[in-house]
């Protein structure tokens, strides 16, 4: 089989990427290249090509995007080229090299009108610009990588890197006595260190290894449902913040962009795929928790 040693990583500095470079010395038979904005940017196809033509990798993870979902809407371009044209273009790259290549992608592919867990063979009806983009990424990989390539859709990430919804609330919770936060928008958390252990469960895999993999898309969160409302209120709980949280509906917090209004990602393809279990919500949040706090102490 052939063997992965070099990995590039893209969007090094974003949440994805700081859980995957707390993981790396974990595996020490691959030789990690954490690539953020400074190596090269992903809006300029030139820019990837320049870098790419002095280094090669035997797998791409992509673990950059424009993920600011408001800002999409008055920035199509922008988000356009970081969430398609540059998953285009490092999909060409990747078989130039004859790389295998992992790509995140998310829930808002969805339009949110379902009433059960998606799975990756629903049908697919962005309602953002960020979605949009995402989805076009999706399609242009699944077009120039029908082999080797594999797109992980995930939800609601967090961790204790970057900017994320439980560093806000923790953050408002320590500023405010109370809250209002909306409860009827359902998804699942997904802590971002789990997500990391998962690609990297898969990558060491020998059903990744095979030659000619045929791409596939799979779903990750945690385990469980929520709303935002219930985040809010566990990490309350867990934190032991003092904080009154009051549920509201998504039309009385109006957005630029549209979300779906229920994501929940059935995981049963990779769960069965690659032998993984995954973490519930909860516990995964209990453990970010306390990495927030012991970084205060
Ligand atoms: N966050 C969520 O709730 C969520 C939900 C579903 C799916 N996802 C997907 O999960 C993946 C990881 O998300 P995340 O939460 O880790 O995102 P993140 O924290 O926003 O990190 C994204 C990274 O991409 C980098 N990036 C953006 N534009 C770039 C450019 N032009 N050139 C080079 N790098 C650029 C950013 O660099 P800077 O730090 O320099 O800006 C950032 O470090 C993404 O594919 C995202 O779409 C996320």
């Amino acid at each position: 089989m052939p063997k992965l040693k070099k990995i590039l990583l893209t969007g090094a500095a974003g949440q994805l990427g700081q859980s995957f470079q707390q993981l790396a010395e974990q595996y020490p038979q691959y030789a990690f290249t954490f690539a953020d904005r400074n190596d090269f940017d992903l809006s300029e196809t030139a820019s990837i090509e320049a870098y790419c033509q002095q280094h090669t990798f035997d797998l791409i993870i992509n673990c950059a995007a424009y993920t600011a979902v408001d800002q999409a809407e008055s920035d199509a371009e922008l988000a356009d080229a970081i969430n398609h044209v540059a998953v285009q273009k490092l999909a060409q790259i990747a078989v130039q090299q004859q790389a295998k290549f992992v790509h995140i992608s998310t829930d808002y592919v969805f339009n949110g009108v379902q009433h059960r867990p998606y799975v990756e063979t629903d049908e697919v009806a962005p309602r953002s610009v960020y979605g949009d983009t995402k989805l076009a990424g999706e399609q242009a990989l699944l077009q120039t990588m029908p082999l080797n390539a594999l797109i992980i859709r995930t939800s609601w990430v967090y961790s204790p890197f970057a900017n994320n919804f439980v560093k806000t609330m923790l953050k408002l919770g320590e500023q405010r006595d109370n809250l209002t936060v909306i409860f009827d928008q359902v998804g699942t958390p997904t802590y971002a260190p789990d997500l990391a252990e998962a690609i990297m469960h898969i990558v060491v895999s020998d059903t990744f290894k095979q030659p000619d993999l045929s791409t596939e898309i799979y779903h990750y969160s945690n385990e469980g449902v929520c709303s935002w409302y219930d985040f809010a209120t566990t990490i309350f709980e867990l934190s032991g913040t003092v904080c009154t949280v009051s549920p509201i509906e998504t039309k009385d917090y109006p957005t630029p962009a549209t979300r779906p209004a229920y994501s929940l990602l059935n995981k049963a393809k990779i769960k069965q795929q690659f032998e993984l279990t995954i973490p519930y919500w909860k516990d995964s949040l209990r453990r970010c928790i306390s990495v927030l706090q012991e970084k205060i102490s």
